[in-house]
């Protein structure tokens, strides 16, 4: 483990994904509220990077523990060692996430694999090895980070739905086993759209590169909505201003819901005019390059008009 030098105190958080977007906004948050904390992420130099952001806005301690969320033994030993030398921790942030874009039936094996491991394996993974010391200590604060498609289905993004359908199911699960200890809270975050490098980092079997659906999210925003829920301990969070209509649809007018989602997703959570050939992303390992605050993708409305500008292209 990489650390900050001092006998700093104050709250220690554990922030996994740290070292880009809705993870990097959530610790730089954090950080300007004093907290210590521990940055998580397989890639070293993005994660340095984000500890001297997170020192330069005021965090009085910043370690860095490159880690990969799908191997629970090295999860279990970067705990072990951060609280051997940093005491209990106060808080977890679950924020690592990968995408694959395409069917069920294209996907790669390793490729479907790996995003379920990662989302969904990974973030028990954590859970593991920080809740018995959360427990023992009678206080503590977890946030699984969720997202909108873990409601519903869509197209192409098989793999990505299944992995946030299941820690929608381990954060219910985690909250339900951990009541008797009354201090302790586990919270669920489903995000919309947020503007992420994620959707660049995606393994794709090749088709139009994804996007965040309006109304997009900055990252800062999402992270304001993290850090509420772990301050306030409320046990689910819904971000979004369609997000409530889009899973009443899919629960109450599921045929209705299917016959419509492809078009909507063609057009809002796609980009036509960018096509990308099959790549593997960062779903087996890092792409560092591409790990940052921000994916460029501007808000709802810049998407809609590029959409609208590209729809052109293509008939013109
Ligand atoms: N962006 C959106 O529109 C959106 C919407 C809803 C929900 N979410 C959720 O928000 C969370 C953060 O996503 P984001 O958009 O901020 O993505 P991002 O910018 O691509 O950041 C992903 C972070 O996770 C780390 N990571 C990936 N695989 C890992 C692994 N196996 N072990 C450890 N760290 C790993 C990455 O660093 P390394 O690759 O170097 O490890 C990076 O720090 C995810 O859970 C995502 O599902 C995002």
């Amino acid at each position: 483990m990489q650390t900050s030098s001092g006998a700093a105190r104050g709250p220690l958080v554990l922030v996994t994904g740290a070292s880009s977007g809705v993870g990097l906004a959530t610790a730089l948050r954090l950080a300007r509220q004093g907290r210590r904390l521990a940055l998580l992420a397989r890639g070293e130099g993005p994660l340095e990077r984000a500890a001297e952001q997170c020192r330069a806005v005021g965090a009085p301690w910043v370690g860095t523990l490159a880690v990969d969320v799908r191997d629970d033994a090295a999860v279990g030993n970067a705990v072990r060692e951060l609280t051997a030398s940093q005491g209990p921790l106060d808080a977890v942030v679950s924020s690592a996430g990968v995408v694959a874009y395409g069917r069920l039936d294209e996907l790669p094996a390793a490729t479907f694999d790996g995003v379920v491991a990662t989302n969904l394996l990974g973030s028990a993974n954590v859970l593991r090895h920080t809740l018995p010391g959360m427990r023992d200590a009678g206080a503590g604060a977890v946030v699984l980070i969720g997202s909108m498609i873990g409601h519903i289905a869509v197209p192409t993004m098989s793999a990505y739905t299944v992995s946030k359908w299941g820690v929608r199911a381990l954060a219910r699960q985690a909250a339900l086993e951990n009541r008797d200890v009354p201090g302790l809270h586990v919270s669920y975050v489903s995000l919309p759209g947020v503007d992420t490098p994620i959707y660049r980092q995606a393994a794709y079997v090749g088709g139009p590169a994804g996007r965040p659906p309006p109304v997009v999210w900055s990252a800062d925003k999402a992270a304001r909505v993290v850090v509420h829920a772990l301050d306030r301990s409320r046990p689910v969070v819904h971000g979004g201003a369609f997000d409530g209509v889009t899973r009443l649809g899919f629960t109450l007018l599921p045929r209705v819901y299917d016959a419509w989602v492809g078009p909507l997703f063609d057009r809002f959570a796609s980009d036509p005019s960018t096509h990308l050939p099959p790549q593997e992303g960062n779903v087996e390992r890092s792409v560092p390059g591409g790990n940052r605050l921000g994916g460029g993708h501007g808000s709802g409305l810049r998407a809609a008009f590029s959409t609208v500008a590209g729809l052109l292209r293509r008939r013109g």
